[in-house]
């Protein structure tokens, strides 16, 4: 008998939700900043917005590891195959945009001249030279990835939603942290 696992591992799911907490914490930082005037507050928000995006490429690493060293579980039975293939899709997407978008950020603070460091300790080195033509596009192009990653999680989102409230299968389960009060299969027997 061979056996799959229905669900992601726990760490899997930790870090799934805590990489979703940190983009809600990025684009937070980002669109408060807009509306704020003074410097100073200006600043720091922007060293937040650096410091959670770096950390979330660190994240989004280690997840991938996770996620090499352990295959997503199968589809779950009646699941059409469109849907399974176009969550796939979006998940790929998704995993695509959360290195893209760190990195386009990383480029465009290397571009502005601005030297970066992890929590003051551990010193980045710049991507490029600083040179302002370079900046404005990398400006554009990370608030465009920005957009590309809001519209994929806004798809992907609904998607479990749907599948929680209006189909109400498993699928939302798969992503629930263990030890929740309900049940959640580990295993499921392969004919
Ligand atoms: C998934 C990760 C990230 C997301 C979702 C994100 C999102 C955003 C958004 C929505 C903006 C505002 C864009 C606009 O409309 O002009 C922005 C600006 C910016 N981000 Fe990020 N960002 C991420 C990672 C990073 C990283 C890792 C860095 C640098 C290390 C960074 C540096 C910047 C800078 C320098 C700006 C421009 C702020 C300004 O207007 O002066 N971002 N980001
Ligand atoms: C920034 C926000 C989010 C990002 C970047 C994100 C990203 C991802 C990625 C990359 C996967 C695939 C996991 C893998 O195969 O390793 C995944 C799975 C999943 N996500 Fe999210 N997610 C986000 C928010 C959400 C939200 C808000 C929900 C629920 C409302 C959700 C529900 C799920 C579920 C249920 C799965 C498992 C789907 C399956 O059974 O295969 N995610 N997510």
């Amino acid at each position: 008998m061979v056996v799959h696992r229905r669900a992601y591992s726990a760490a899997q799911i930790y870090a799934h939700w805590a990489g979703a907490a940190l983009v809600a914490a990025l684009f937070a930082t980002a669109w408060v900043r807009e509306g704020v005037e003074d410097t100073a507050l200006r600043r720091l928000l922007l060293d937040w917005h650096r410091l959670v995006g770096l950390v979330l490429m660190a994240l989004s690493l280690v997840r991938l590891g996770l996620r090499l060293a352990r295959p997503a579980p199968p589809p779950l039975p009646g699941m059409p195959v469109w849907q399974h293939r176009l969550a796939g899709l979006v998940h790929g997407g998704l995993y695509l945009l959360l290195f893209l978008q760190p990195a386009s950020g990383w480029l465009l603070a290397s571009a502005r001249g601005r030297a970066l460091d992890l929590f003051g300790w551990l010193p980045l080195p710049a991507l490029m030279a600083k040179n302002a033509e370079r900046a404005e596009w990398l400006g554009l192009a990370h608030a465009s990835l920005s957009w590309a990653l809001l519209a994929l999680v806004a798809l992907h989102a609904g998607a479990a939603l749907a599948h929680a409230v209006v189909l109400k299968d498993g699928t939302l389960d798969r992503m629930r942290p263990p030890g929740r009060g309900f049940s959640r299969p580990s295993t499921v027997p392969e004919s």
